[in-house]
């Protein structure tokens, strides 16, 4: 688990726009990277974002996954 890259995968996924949302956004994006998309969307679930409609929270969080296994590689 990588926080300190997170806010690099949400601010390329361009996963918010306001930035009310983002203490919560963040921790759970970092919370559930390990998670498939389904799940990263309901792992949000607790997180109200009136900008983005959750698809580049999403992304952000599939980044994150992403770069955590070439990590692991
Ligand atoms: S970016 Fe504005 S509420 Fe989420």
């Amino acid at each position: 688990m990588r926080i300190a890259s997170c806010p690099k995968e949400i601010w390329d996924a361009k996963a918010f726009q306001c930035g009310f949302c983002l203490a919560g956004t963040v921790l759970c994006t970092v919370a559930s990277s390990n998670m498939d998309d389904a799940d990263l969307a309901t792992a949000q679930a607790g997180n109200l974002c009136r900008c983005t409609g959750y698809q580049n929270i999403v992304a952000a969080g599939t980044a994150l996954r992403n770069a955590d296994r070439d990590d692991d590689s």
